[in-house]
């Protein structure tokens, strides 16, 4: 599958349903000043799933069969769900998880009735108001009309943030929205960088890049954004090895802060901003409208498929052979995902037999057990069509992640690999472990250069633990799920003092996030956040300046 292009389902809702009750803040006369400000284009927010239920909103209406079957066979399509702004990638943040107000198909089955014989669709997470940002004014409008009512404003981009963080139930939403048609600038031989509007996703950048003749770092997906919270809290890619993260690419960002001020944050202008946005999360500094990143000449890499059928027996002496190994694949150049039986790993550094004899141990083991490997050599784009298109990380399930950064110096002695493989063997009683080797082992970093923890620079894998949630899942069965990924992740914490956690792929209920996701840059962090949004018109869940769960922002979190 390449790409579907689908009409965007686009239904209105009543409005007066819900009016009084999700917005004590602003009356219906400062909406339609709002609305008449933006000429007409404030929309009403649709759920992806309502066209299948017949009670929405508390009012029965009329099922749309077209629409719900166009629903149900797209419900993981990461290019539907990009396209529709009531569209979640992890379908339980539509929701509100604490009070069961959800519009939910079965994920497992997104046919079985059950869905929408047993519930009603509600409104849950999504904004019932929502701004499609075609410029700056909008921007400024929003925070304005912020400001003077009180309504909180949430960012959506492609959503899909694993917290819950590009909504809040109740709020106005700007929902920066994919556009695949951008005209990126300043991509020339003489300037290698590439400067992209803030609804360009992954796909379209990379494609762009290869027209071009040079690579461009993202990370393993068809539908994040470039621009958005992947780059902010960030960003790793497979090729982060040897080309850095995200933040350590960026050249500039455009960006409104709340004051409305339309600001460009680079090393010379407004560097402060500019450090802060290099790791300090979205949705926290201001609206950021486009970001230019440097870009390599086009890389060639060594590419490694290797996987086997997973039986009772055979998973923990394969994450055996890839913990014993990892350190030394990581010097030779490798990045790449090891989930289950599977790995996919790219090289830029060796040459097509330095690679199969580097990649040894992991493809005798596969073949011992009757799996495949595959060693051959591609161009960044004819990879990514191949292999990261149907390798992807699921969406249209609910997921709770867990992650830790898991320090180099662990991977150097026999008794760090055993206490590694202490923890992957945790892991397995539960889920498949994910592993992303997309550490900057071997970029060549200047020391406070970012603001994300420090943590990137000393460690070797960003590793993983998630949890998948349905959507009959009772309070008490999300709670006891939510708990339980806390568990697991702090076997990862035990073995890994002083280490840190990845911003956008945290556990929800992160113990200590200030710490995890910024280390040492936190104090600073909180400076830049109070000189520039001091009326913390932007908040979001655990991110820089974060004032507790009490917020009634957070009401939706279990
Ligand atoms: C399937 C999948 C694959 C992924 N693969 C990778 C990967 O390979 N590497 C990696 O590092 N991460 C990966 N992630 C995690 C990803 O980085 C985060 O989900 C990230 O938050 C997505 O950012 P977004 O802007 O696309 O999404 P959104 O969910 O829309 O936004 C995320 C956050 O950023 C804020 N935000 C968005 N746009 C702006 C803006 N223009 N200005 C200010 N704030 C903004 C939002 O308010 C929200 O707080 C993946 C996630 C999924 C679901
Ligand atoms: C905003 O105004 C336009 C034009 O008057 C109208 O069509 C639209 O329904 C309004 N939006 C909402 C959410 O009421
Ligand atoms: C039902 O959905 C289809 C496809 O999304 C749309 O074209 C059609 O107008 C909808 N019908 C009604 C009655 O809303
Ligand atoms: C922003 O976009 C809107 C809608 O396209 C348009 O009406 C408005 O004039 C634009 N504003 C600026 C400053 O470009
Ligand atoms: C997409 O981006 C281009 C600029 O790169 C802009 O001209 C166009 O209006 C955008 N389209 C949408 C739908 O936002
Ligand atoms: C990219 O490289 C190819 C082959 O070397 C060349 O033909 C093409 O003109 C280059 N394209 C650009 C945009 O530089
Ligand atoms: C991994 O390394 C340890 C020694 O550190 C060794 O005992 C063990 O046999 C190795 N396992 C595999 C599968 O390579
Ligand atoms: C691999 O296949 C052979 C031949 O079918 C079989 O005898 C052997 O048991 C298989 N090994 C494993 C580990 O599945
Ligand atoms: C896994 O097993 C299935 C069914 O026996 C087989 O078709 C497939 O090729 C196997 N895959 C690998 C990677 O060994
Ligand atoms: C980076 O700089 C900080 C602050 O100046 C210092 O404490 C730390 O030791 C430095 N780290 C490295 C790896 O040089
Ligand atoms: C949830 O739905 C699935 C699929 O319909 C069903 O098998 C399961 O029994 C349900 N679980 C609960 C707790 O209702
Ligand atoms: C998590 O750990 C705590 C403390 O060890 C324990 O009380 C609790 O039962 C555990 N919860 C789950 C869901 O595993």
């Amino acid at each position: 599958m390449y790409r579907i292009q689908l009409p965007k389902v686009i239904l209105w809702i009543g409005l007066s349903g819900f009016w009084p009750s999700a917005f004590p803040l602003a009356t219906p006369d400062d909406w339609q000043s709002l609305n008449e400000t933006i000429g007409g284009r404030l929309q009403a927010g649709v759920l992806v799933s309502q066209p299948c239920f017949l009670v929405v909103n508390g009012q029965h209406v009329s099922v749309n069969q077209t629409a719900c079957a166009e629903v149900q066979q797209n419900y993981h399509s990461p290019l539907f769900r990009v396209s529709n702004y009531g569209a979640w990638m992890q379908p339980q943040w539509e929701t509100c998880q604490r009070t069961g107000e959800q519009c939910l198909l079965d994920s497992t089955t997104p046919t079985d009735p059950l869905a929408w014989t047993a519930y009603d669709c509600s409104q849950g997470s999504i904004s019932p108001y929502y701004i499609e940002v075609q410029n700056v004014s909008d921007v400024q409008v929003a925070f304005r009309f912020t400001s003077t009512t009180g309504v909180p404003l949430s960012i959506k981009n492609t959503g899909h943030d694993y917290k819950g963080r590009a909504g809040a139930k109740g709020s106005l939403a700007l929902w920066i929205s994919y556009n695949a048609t951008f005209t990126p600038e300043g991509c020339t031989t003489s300037y290698n960088a590439m400067t992209l509007g803030a609804g360009v996703g992954w796909q379209d950048a990379y494609q762009f890049a290869d027209k071009h003749n040079v690579t461009i770092v993202c990370g393993y997906h068809q539908t994040v954004g470039s621009s958005g919270g992947w780059v902010m809290g960030g960003g790793h890619s497979i090729l982060s090895p040897n080309y850095g993260l995200g933040i350590d690419r960026v050249l500039q960002f455009k960006i409104v802060t709340p004051d409305g001020i339309y600001r460009t944050a680079n090393d010379r202008e407004n560097p402060d901003l500019f450090w802060a946005l290099r790791g300090g999360g979205g949705g926290t500094f201001g609206i950021v409208m486009e970001t230019t990143h440097r870009v390599e000449p086009a890389v060639t890499l060594q590419v490694a498929d290797i996987t086997f059928n997973a039986t009772s027996t055979n998973m923990l002496s394969w994450l055996e052979v890839v913990t014993n190994h990892s350190l030394e694949w990581g010097r030779d150049g490798w990045g790449g995902h090891i989930a289950g039986p599977s790995l996919i790993h790219v090289t830029p550094k060796l040459s097509l037999s330095e690679a199969l004899e580097s990649m040894a141990p992991a493809i005798e083991y596969a073949l011992s057990q009757n799996g495949t490997a595959v060693i051959e050599t591609l161009t960044w784009w004819r990879f990514f069509q191949k292999y990261v298109t149907g390798a992807q990380a699921a969406v249209g399930t609910g997921n709770i992640l867990g992650t830790r950064l898991m320090p180099i110096s662990l991977f150097e002695t026999t008794e760090g690999r055993a206490q590694i493989m202490n923890v992957l063997s945790i892991i397995l009683d539960y889920a498949n472990q994910y592993i992303v080797a997309g550490t900057p082992l071997l970029y060549d970093y200047k020391n406070g250069s970012t603001s994300a923890t420090p943590a990137w620079r000393n460690s070797l894998w960003l590793m993983s633990f998630h949890m998948v949630i349905n959507f009959n899942d009772t309070l008490a069965v999300k709670q006891q799920k939510y708990r339980l990924v806390t568990n697991v992740t702090q076997h990862m914490r035990d073995i890994s003092p002083g280490s840190g956690a990845y911003f956008n792929e945290g556990d929800v209920y992160e113990p200590n996030h200030e710490t995890s996701y910024w280390g040492p840059n936190y104090p600073q962090l909180v400076q830049v956040k109070e000189k520039y949004d001091p009326e913390h018109l932007l908040d979001c869940w655990q991110c820089v300046g974060w004032r507790g769960a009490d917020d009634s922002r957070y009401s939706c979190y279990v």
